[in-house]
């Protein structure tokens, strides 16, 4: 049977991060909460010149070719924090990556879990059309209030993913397993900007999900949990994984810590970046692939996603082609770019946005060196531009 699964990946975030140490500090909590109880060090402050667009658009314009776009038949995009209650997300990224027309564009809405229905829906496409590739983005901005407990797990950015047949990094399997339930863990009403969480609750239903969606997946297949290389989890904050790992598996027993060395590696971007919701799972993803040195051809891994709201899927893939280097350096190079802000500078940058009229408005995009950015709205329209000769 033919092999589709995940040809080519890129990753965005933008120019700016708090440095979690001092947002510990501005907000009178011991830094160890932040650095080891939630897991995290830098948290991507997004610019605001940057949206699910033109993240979009920055995490794939360095990995396709002309040929790729012929190729592609459809664009799938996962948001949670779409620019538009109507129009799609994917047809914006499809004109400014100047992507073949005659394709099928359209967003998927689930929370975290949009780039995941993509994945799915991609895979089974080129299942049955194998000579066609499909383009699945998940980009968003993790946004809660100012002091509020969630504000330590914000970020952004986005991941690309190219899903062809025969691919170059992973073969996703067939068989996946999920569960779906009408639950208030974490929402966003149509008049806020930021998040609405009951963040403990949501943990809980988090981790239930998990264990179901995992323990049904190893009956439907009979996969023993040695069966996998690593484990990856949508990843909120990095300890999550951590949570996740604990919920299977004795702390003491050998498979835990073989399974926590691999979550080592596939937690090292998530925690310079933070949650960046529908993209986490595949930054983790990508942080496996880039800095695990012990992974091989053919190794399973064990994806397990998880949208508020909710809905869980476990499913899993295996490693055809390892290349550390390849992924790990542009994205070390990225982070490392970045601009650190203070406390007082986050804020500020927190309360700029698009006026919540029709009205024209112009950002100053100086500061922002991506290919892709926001310049303001005009007439009505959003207004997004190619900066050919700033290159990421
Ligand atoms: N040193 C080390 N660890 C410390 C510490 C210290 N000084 N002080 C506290 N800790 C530990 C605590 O023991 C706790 O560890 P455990 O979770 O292992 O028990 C951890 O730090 C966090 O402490 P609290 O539970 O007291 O933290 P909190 O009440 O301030 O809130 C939170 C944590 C609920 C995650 C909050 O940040 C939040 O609401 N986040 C947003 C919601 C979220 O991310 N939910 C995840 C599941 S939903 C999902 O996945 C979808 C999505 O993307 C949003």
């Amino acid at each position: 049977m033919i092999e589709v699964g995940i040809d080519k990946i890129g990753f965005y975030t933008s120019n700016y991060y708090l440095d979690v140490v001092d947002l510990a500090k501005a907000r009178n909590v011991d830094p160890n909460k932040y650095l080891i109880g939630i897991g995290q060090k830098k948290q991507a402050v997004i610019n605001p010149t940057q949206d699910a667009v033109t993240m979009a658009a920055n995490a794939s314009i360095n990995f396709l070719t002309e040929q790729d776009k012929q190729d592609i038949k459809m664009i799938i995009f996962g948001t949670e924090t779409g620019v538009d209650n109507s129009k799609s997300a994917a047809v914006y990224l499809q004109n400014l990556l100047g992507i073949n027309k005659s394709s099928k564009a359209f967003e998927i809405k689930q929370a975290c879990y949009g780039a995941t229905a993509g994945l799915q829906i991609a895979c089974d496409y080129v299942r049955l059309h194998p000579d066609d590739k499909v383009l699945v983005v998940g980009s968003d901005i993790a946004r809660y209030g100012i002091k509020t407990p969630g504000e330590i797990t914000q970020g952004g950015g986005a991941v690309s993913m190219l899903v062809t047949a025969n691919p170059e990094i992973i073969a996703i399997n067939e068989t996946s397993t999920f569960y779906s339930e009408d639950i208030m863990d974490f929402w966003r009403p149509i008049y806020s900007r930021n998040a609405l969480v009951d963040g403990h609750y949501s943990n809980e239903i988090y981790l239930q999900f998990f264990q179901k969606t995992y323990h049904e997946y190893l009956q439907q297949t009979g996969k023993k949990i040695d069966d996998f290389a690593a484990l990856l989890f949508h990843l909120p904050f990095t300890k999550m994984g951590i949570k996740g790992l604990k919920s299977i598996l004795d702390e003491d027993s050998d498979e835990y810590k073989r399974l926590l060395e691999h979550f080592e590696n596939a937690r090292n971007f998530n925690a310079n970046v933070g949650n960046l919701y529908t993209g986490s799972l595949y930054l983790s993803f990508l942080s496996l692939i880039a800095n695990d040195h012990g992974l091989k051809t053919g190794d399973l891994i064990g994806f397990f996603s998880y949208g508020s709201g909710a809905q869980g899927e476990f499913f899993s893939g295996n490693i055809k082609n390892i290349d550390n280097d390849k992924y790990r350096l542009p994205i070390e190079n990225m982070l490392s770019k970045r601009k650190k802000l203070s406390v007082a500078e986050y804020e500020k940058i927190y309360e700029i946005t698009l006026p919540n009229d029709n009205s024209d408005f112009e950002f100053d995009i100086s500061d922002d060196k991506a290919r892709f950015v926001l310049t303001g709205r005009k007439n009505g329209h959003l207004v997004y531009e190619e900066q050919s000769d700033r290159m990421l």
